[in-house]
């Protein structure tokens, strides 16, 4: 069993794990990253993502958003390459199999969900998706939400999957109630991570992330300033982002995850010094900067 001092993620020991910026260095060298997010309804959540993704050091951004929403997200940001995702399960009747899993093959990270929004049917798309991709596969906000209709395509995975759940979708996944999962929080992320062979990363106060292998992480570097909507959005592009510049072993993974979750943080908590109140997601991704620079 770990010690309680060993599962608290520390800025010292995260400090060195940064991934190193090299002068003699490309946007090549740093990961490019795929996030499949967005909704017409929900057109901000893929811009979070995206950019909170870049910030985070993330040489290359790929932004696939179903095509209707697509002209609205690309006016909000220029940074991303844009990919016309064709709407709902259409996709794999227009685009052959082998032609989609040959262009996900060649994204460091994938990460699917913020704003995404549900449809009959999407749980056999997400298992598609979970069957095609062979790099580490981030599932968040409506991705778990399809996910907990069929929890046996985890089983499919090819690749290392890292969920981030609040409550609510971990209350979903597990099929039980928020306040049974706020009761063991720890209990229950640690033995889904195991049963399926996930990372889990059960957000809160206090964020959990739990390995497949049964160790549990706690980062105590929050901030009520990030209890906002968006703030999770932000997560998931830190998450993508990070990833993609440390991708070869489950090591790196796990050491990745714990970066992103760290920094979102303290972002967080700096924002909050300026107001517990008034700060948006948006300010968040603006902070990732100095929050890396605290680090280093
Ligand atoms: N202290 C520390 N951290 C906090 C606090 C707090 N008091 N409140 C919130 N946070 C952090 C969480 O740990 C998490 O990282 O803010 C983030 C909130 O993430 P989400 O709950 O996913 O919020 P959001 O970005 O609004 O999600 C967008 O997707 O998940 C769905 O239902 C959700 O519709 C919503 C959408
Ligand atoms: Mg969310």
């Amino acid at each position: 069993e770990f010690a309680l001092r060993d599962m608290v993620l520390t800025g010292e020991q995260l400090r060195k794990e940064l991934p190193e910026r090299r002068s003699f260095s490309h946007k090549g060298t740093y990961g490019h990253a795929l996030v499949l997010a967005g909704s017409k309804e929900m057109t901000g959540a893929p811009v979070l993502s995206a950019s909170a993704g870049l910030r985070v050091g993330c040489g290359l951004l790929t932004l696939a958003v179903p095509e209707p929403a697509l002209p609205i997200v690309a006016s909000k940001i220029n940074e991303p390459v844009f990919w016309e995702w064709p709407a709902e399960e259409g996709y794999f009747a227009r685009e052959s199999y082998t032609l989609l899993k040959q262009r996900i093959a060649s994204f460091d990270v994938v990460a699917i969900g913020p704003g995404l929004g549900t449809w009959e049917g999407g749980n056999n798309w997400l298992r598609k998706i979970i069957n095609m991709v062979d790099v580490p596969l981030v599932l968040d906000a409506d991705a778990l939400n399809l996910l907990s209709e069929n929890l046996s395509i985890l089983r499919e995975k090819k690749g290392q999957i890292i969920l981030t759940p609040h409550p609510g979708e971990m209350g979903r996944l597990c099929g039980c109630t928020v306040a049974e999962i706020e009761r063991d929080r720890v209990g229950y992320a640690r033995s889904f991570a195991q049963d399926y062979e996930v990372y889990v990363v059960l957000k809160g106060t206090y964020t959990l992330i739990a390995t497949p292998d049964g160790k549990v992480f706690i980062n105590t570097m929050g901030s009520a300033a990030l209890a906002k909507g968006g703030t999770g959005d932000v997560l998931t592009g830190m998450l993508a982002g990070m990833l993609a510049q440390k991708v070869a072993q489950d090591e790196a993974i796990e050491v990745g995850i714990q970066l992103a979750v760290y920094l979102h943080g303290i972002a967080g908590r700096i924002c909050g010094e300026k107001s517990m109140y008034a700060t948006l997601a948006g300010d968040v991704i603006d902070n990732i900067g100095s929050a890396i620079k605290s680090l280093s």
